[in-house]
């Protein structure tokens, strides 16, 4: 499994040439090692492998149209673009790799191409005398100076009868090369536990008391440790998210709940990533049966839940401890206040209580403190704050040892 390519988003571009019968294999591989794969074919891959196949084992609607306008209303070539964390092209054919060159946008992939600002790589594929002509290889290096990665050819027998350098490298050496991609390894080795959404602090059978945490941000640092080579494990409250790939997840219901499972996982964990919106207090005695609209007491007798990240800080073998500071106001004052009180190493502030960022939303903004230091990350998505935080707190840990 290539854990770098877990959950990401890769624009798999497929061009006119006999390797293209390789493509269905490399976006079947791409997706077993976690990628989400949406492929763009032009209109002469057509002729070599049909959209129904890609679709099918890409598991996503082909693009092909640069025109179409349902496929334009569903997801525009600007759109797809942004979408995606990186693009492959294989098999790229001569054609293709020298209308990328001169910066052409006349059909969808080298439209996506010159719009996304994510990394391209290309796999060549052609005949081996079209590879060696001086014309593709002044194209190649030409885009490898332009921080176009390009991965092979490799050398053998050719669909034409020829023998040499032209073949698309095999689907299994193009993952590993996309997987290198984003390899950063900085947690590679580390045990990360990591707290993510609301807990329900029960009332009765049918009502509690809770957050809107949406565990977006938890899920989102869980998927960027894996892809930094963790091991994680994501205790989660209620929430309605898919479990990002490898991570081994653990739901809870309540905060007591989702203490006993942090204390039962915490023995060998490296890195403490508190996300979770824990509630502070819990109902002193929850009715075991429906209370009758009329029965309700006006007043709700409250005691504190455990507070998870202070016990975990008060361990004799302590993980690093990262927590979260959710404020509406005072942000950085309240932030540092939970630094010093829980006896945090970092702590990760953000403002909550607005529809754009924060608590519930797909984006958010942090400070981050920790000793004598603080950094901004400005608002961004999630799973992109997320890989940046993950990247601070795998530099911060490494020099703490
Ligand atoms: O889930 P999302 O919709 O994506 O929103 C993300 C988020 C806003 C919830 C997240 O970024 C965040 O700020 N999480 C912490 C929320 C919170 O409870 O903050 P707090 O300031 O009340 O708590 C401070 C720290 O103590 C947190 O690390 C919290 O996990 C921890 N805590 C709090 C109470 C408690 N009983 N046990 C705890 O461990």
């Amino acid at each position: 499994m290539k854990q770098q390519l877990a959950n990401k988003q890769i624009i798999l571009g497929v061009t006119g040439g006999i390797a293209a019968y390789k493509s269905a294999d490399l976006a079947r591989r791409l997706r077993e090692a976690g990628a989400e794969v949406r492929v763009v074919m032009t209109e002469h891959a057509k002729e070599f492998i049909t959209p129904l196949t890609m679709q099918a084992v890409s598991g996503n609607p082909v693009h092909d149209d640069l025109f179409d306008l349902q496929a334009e209303a569903a997801m525009g070539h600007i759109e797809l673009a942004r979408w995606a964390d990186a693009v492959l092209v294989a098999p790229a054919t001569a054609d293709f790799m020298a209308r990328l060159l001169r910066g052409e946008a006349n059909d969808l992939l080298t439209t996506v191409c010159l719009a996304t600002s994510v990394p391209i790589a290309i796999a060549p594929a052609m005949n081996q005398a079209m590879w060696k002509n001086t014309l593709t290889q002044e194209n190649v290096q030409a885009l490898q100076e332009k921080k176009i990665h390009v991965y092979g050819p490799g050398e053998g027998n050719q669909a034409c009868g020829d023998v040499g350098p032209g073949r698309m490298l095999e689907p299994l050496e193009l993952v590993d090369r996309m997987a290198s991609l984003f390899a950063t390894g900085s947690l590679s080795g580390k045990k990360v536990t990591i707290t993510a959404g609301p807990t329900h602090e029960a009332i009765d059978p049918v009502r509690y008391m809770s957050n809107v945490s949406s565990g977006k941000m938890g899920f989102a640092l869980a998927a960027a440790a894996v892809e930094a080579g963790a091991t994680v494990t994501l205790i989660s409250g209620p929430v309605l998210l898919e479990t990002p790939a490898q991570v081994k997840r653990i739901d809870v219901v309540s905060a007591q709940d989702m203490f006993d499972a942090v204390m039962h996982n915490i023995s060998a964990c490296d890195i403490f990533l508190s996300v979770a919106a824990v509630a502070d207090y819990r109902c002193k005695q929850s009715a075991s049966q429906k209370i009758p609209k009329d029965a309700m007491p006006k007043q709700i007798e409250l005691e504190r839940n455990p507070d998870i990240v202070a016990s975990v800080a008060k361990l004799n073998q302590r993980p690093v401890v990262v927590g979260f500071a959710a404020e509406t106001e005072n942000v950085l004052a309240n932030a540092k206040a939970k630094l010093k009180n829980k006896n945090l190493d970092m702590i990760i502030a953000n403002q909550v209580g607005q529809s754009d960022s924060g608590m519930g939303s797909d984006e958010n903004a942090a400070t981050v403190l920790w000793g004598e230091q603080q950094k901004e990350f400005p608002r961004m998505t999630k799973q992109k704050l997320a890989r940046e935080l993950i990247e601070l707190v795998a530099k911060i840990n490494s020099s703490q040892k």
